[in-house]
């Protein structure tokens, strides 16, 4: 019931959008609104910007592609700035081909879907109305009734400049149907719709043989030849074409350079001039966005041509490389999933992360610079910081490698590898190790990869999983540390009771016996060392823990557990590998003591409860840890 309401209310608010006048009434329209008259590469604009801007570390984001497009920020702000932002001002690159290039399944077709789904709605907004001649199949923009002589007033008067010249089928029915009276003929606000071809037209390379030129630019319709007399009657014509639909709108060319050469040079006046011809009629204006996508391999035999010089000269090429931040890898993969029909298997924690640590480190290059390897820039890429490297090292490192991103692994592959994971377990519950296991089965099916590329693959499967068990260890030892917290409070207790001794050179008293004993130099190092303190720093450290201390007391407060995040991490630590026995009976044969099972049951629990695990994929990460520690 709710769906049907739902499509009520949108038909509803599509006839209340509805709008019919004469040109007359839509002059006073325009008069008020004169956004209603911008051209298509304005809307674009418009409509990506209408949407919102953040920023972000002097980078924009745009809130258009942002919840669907992730990690392609720079290559969205170069889209939007160097193309969409000057064609809007009408400036000469709205005369070229806007032509995306970039590595298969790298986000080239959700961008061009992204916009055409987007016009759809944009244009049912009053920012993004549109109108048009009634009764024209391109949906001519109504000021082409303006006569040419005339509009240089129209600018002066109206402040907009009016491009393009009134088709010959309107011409005609500006006779016929009102007499030369422009004022009278009819105008309605249209909304665009790929499936109605309202404004958008895509075209698809098929076999060349057989594709004919009438796909884009129509035909002449001979059943009503007879009726009109001759071939040359526009009304004898269909104007149905895909260049004639997507006018006001935008036109998609998929795997444009595998078109033939004719399709393309229509193209090219199209683009240049802003008209194209069609059957024997004067040329047609039109006004379109052309975005056509394509792959480096394509792109670079294109321009290899000398015969596609004139037509390479009218193309803007806008590289879409695959994105390189682990975390946004992640959520490609986490849309991917959620629009798959997967949706009901559970995915462990970091499980996608781990196939993101692969598929990124394909697709870096090595860097030059001294002291940084693959896995430091992985890193870097995606904002985490690492010791003695900031920002400029970042863009340092984009700058050596410009090309950087157009090779590598795809998230399509990476999908179809998770699948496959997911069919092969009788569960429906995947971990990191099922994913990196498929990843790495997946390459030798994958004819594209050459024996080289295979090899270094197969070594980034093994940095993934090394990426990987450092997570899955820490993991395990929160989960362990927290149900242990009673011991970390004793064992910080102790260590502070040492310390507090140490520095002020005293004897500690034995609780049991009451002798007198000096500071358990073995304990406090077992702790120290967790976190890297040298034998000649532990005196400065325990002095700044003491220090820290005294703080504490002179203010009434209590020294907790966490009030020194050094000193707290050195604790799990040293408790984690106290435990290490527990974890690793977890995994023994042997059957633990009740005790033992009480604390595994309690982290399992953990797992499951605050770090997003099920039971399959919480006992996993405990017997993989347990066997991580047994080696
Ligand atoms: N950066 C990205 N952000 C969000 N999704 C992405 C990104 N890159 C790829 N994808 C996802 O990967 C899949 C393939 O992308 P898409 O079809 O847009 O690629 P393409 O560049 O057109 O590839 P092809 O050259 O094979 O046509 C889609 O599901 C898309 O959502
Ligand atoms: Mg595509």
């Amino acid at each position: 019931m709710d769906i049907l309401n739902k499509v009520r209310n949108y038909r509803e608010e599509e006839n209340q959008l509805k709008w019919e006048g004469t040109f007359e009434e839509f002059l006073a329209i325009v008069k008020e609104r004169p956004e209603v008259a911008q051209t298509a590469h304005a809307r674009v604009y418009s409509m990506i910007k209408n949407a919102g801007l953040t920023e972000q570390d002097n980078k924009k984001l745009y809130t258009f592609f942002g919840n669907e497009i992730f990690g392609l920020e720079e290559s969205l702000e170069r889209l939007v700035e160097e193309y969409f932002h000057p064609a809007a001002r009408r400036l000469d690159v709205r005369k070229r081909i806007l032509l995306l290039m970039g590595p298969v399944s790298g986000g080239k077709s959700t961008i061009v879907t992204l916009l055409k789904r987007g016009f759809e709605q944009y244009s049912r907004t009053d920012e993004g109305a549109v109108y048009a001649i009634k009764g024209c199949p391109m949906h001519e923009d109504p000021l082409h009734l303006i006569p040419q002589h005339l509009r240089e007033d129209f600018f002066a008067e109206y402040g907009i400049r009016i491009e393009g010249s009134l088709s010959p089928l309107n011409s005609m029915r500006l006779e016929k149907e009102y007499g030369g009276r422009v004022e009278d003929v009819i105008v309605e606000r249209i909304f665009f719709s790929e499936d109605k071809r309202v404004g958008i037209g895509t075209f698809t390379p098929s076999d060349p043989k057989s594709q004919d030129i009438a796909d884009l630019t129509g035909s002449i319709d001979f059943s009503t030849i007879a009726e009109y007399g001759s071939e040359s009657d526009p009304r004898a014509y269909r104007f149905d074409g895909e260049l004639n639909k997507a006018n006001r709108g935008m036109m998609e060319f998929q795997e444009m350079l595998k078109l033939d050469e004719k399709f393309l040079w229509h193209l090219l006046s199209l683009t240049q001039e802003g008209n194209f011809k069609a059957g024997r009629f004067a040329l047609i204006s039109a006004d379109e966005l052309i975005v056509a996508h394509t792959n480096e391999t394509e792109y670079r035999s294109f321009i290899a041509n000398k015969k596609n010089e004139a037509l390479h000269s009218r193309i803007i090429v806008m590289p879409i490389p695959y994105n390189l931040k682990v975390s946004q890898e992640e959520r490609i993969y986490e849309k991917m999933i959620r629009e798959s029909d997967m949706t009901h298997v559970h995915i462990a924690p970091h499980a996608l992360r781990a196939a993101a640590f692969f598929s990124v480190l394909t697709r870096l290059e090595i860097p030059k610079k001294s002291g940084i390897d693959l896995v430091k820039k992985m890193r870097l890429y995606d904002g985490e910081n690492v010791e003695g490297f900031n920002d400029i090292d970042v863009e340092e490192l984009k700058k050596e490698s410009q090309n950087e991103g157009m090779n590598g692994i795809d998230p399509r592959y990476v999908i179809n590898r998770i699948s496959s994971a997911i069919i092969r377990k009788e569960v429906p519950s995947i971990n990191a190790l099922d994913v990196l296991r498929s990843l790495k089965e997946g390459l030798d099916q994958h004819a594209s990869i050459s024996d080289e590329d295979k090899e270094k693959y197969m070594n980034y499967i093994a940095i993934a999983r090394k990426e990987y068990d450092e997570i899955a260890k820490k993991e395990v030892q929160k989960a362990f540390v927290y149900s242990y917290e009673e011991s970390a409070i004793t064992l910080m207790n102790n260590y502070l009771d040492n310390v507090e001794a140490f520095c002020n050179k005293n004897k500690m008293r034995d609780p049991l016996t009451g002798e007198e004993m000096n500071p358990d130099e073995k304990l406090m190092r077992s702790i120290e060392e967790q976190i890297g303190i040298s034998e000649n720093a532990k005196k400065a450290f325990r002095e700044e823990i003491l220090i820290r201390l005294s703080a504490y007391a002179r203010k009434g407060k209590r020294f907790e557990y966490n009030s020194h995040e050094r000193l707290r991490e050195a604790i799990q630590k040293k408790l984690f590998a106290d435990l290490k026995d527990v974890v690793k009976i977890t995994t023994s044969a042997k059957t633990p003591d009740e005790a033992h099972l009480k604390k595994v049951n309690e982290v399992v629990a953990r797992l499951i409860d605050e770090h997003g695990y099920n039971s399959t994929s919480a006992n996993e990460l405990l017997k993989y840890v347990g066997s991580l520690l047994n080696r």
